[in-house]
């Protein structure tokens, strides 16, 4: 799509409020390419989980260690909101993720620092967030259709954990940028969420 060469969406937000969805719906709606920057720290994490050290991991990261199937668990979700606090290991994944950013034909990115550390010129800003209880409610939701459940209050437990590790880590924390567009979804749907993020990208197109 010509008129969204080198056009960059940053969609940032905690755990489970609907920001890789909505990241998903609109890379698909604007037919631009879409990568989940949490899965490079999930695949760094799940590495150290298994004995390596994790700048190693972060180096040597490769195309298959970010198809493995175990990625998606609540234990990659703690390894890698672990190895993520690490400047080296961040600083070994930005070269990568800039330059998906910066790809012909445009890029939506979703993290947690991509507004405010990766692109910080990106076109678009969004920070998208929930409650925690709601957001707890949704993955203790997902992992119940997955037969995975532990009790709510175990998620609620994980997912404050991770908010916690996330927003006060010294090396780029989890936080809106001063230019973005905070998208509450405590009270959408996700078809009203995806709804509200297209309006505000067309808006600033
Ligand atoms: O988006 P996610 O739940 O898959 O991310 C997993 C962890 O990775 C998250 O808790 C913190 C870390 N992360 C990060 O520090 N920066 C990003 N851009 C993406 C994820």
């Amino acid at each position: 799509m010509k008129e969204f060469q080198m056009f960059c969406i940053a969609i940032d937000g905690p755990a489970a409020a609907g920001k890789g969805t909505i990241s998903k719906a609109v890379a698909r709606a604007l037919d631009v390419a879409h990568l989940d920057t949490g899965l490079l720290y999930r695949a760094v994490g799940v590495k150290t989980l298994g004995g390596c050290p994790a700048l190693e991991a972060a180096q040597g990261l490769t195309s298959e260690d970010l198809e493995r199937t175990d990625l998606r668990g609540p234990e990659a979700a703690q390894a890698a909101s672990k190895v993520a606090v690490l400047p080296e290991v961040r600083a070994a994944l930005v070269d990568f993720q800039r330059a998906f950013a910066r790809r012909a034909g445009g890029a939506v990115l979703d993290g947690r620092d991509i507004g405010t550390v990766i692109c910080p010129n990106a076109e678009v800003k969004l920070f998208v967030t929930a409650s925690a209880e709601v957001r707890a409610q949704r993955r203790f939701l997902e992992l119940s259709a997955k037969g995975e459940a532990d009790s709510l209050a175990a998620v609620l437990a994980d997912v404050k954990a991770r908010d916690e590790r996330d927003m006060n880590r010294a090396e780029a924390p989890m936080r809106p940028a001063d230019d973005a567009v905070i998208i509450d979804t405590s009270e959408l749907s996700i078809e009203e969420a995806i709804a509200a993020s297209l309006r505000e990208i067309e808006a600033r197109r």
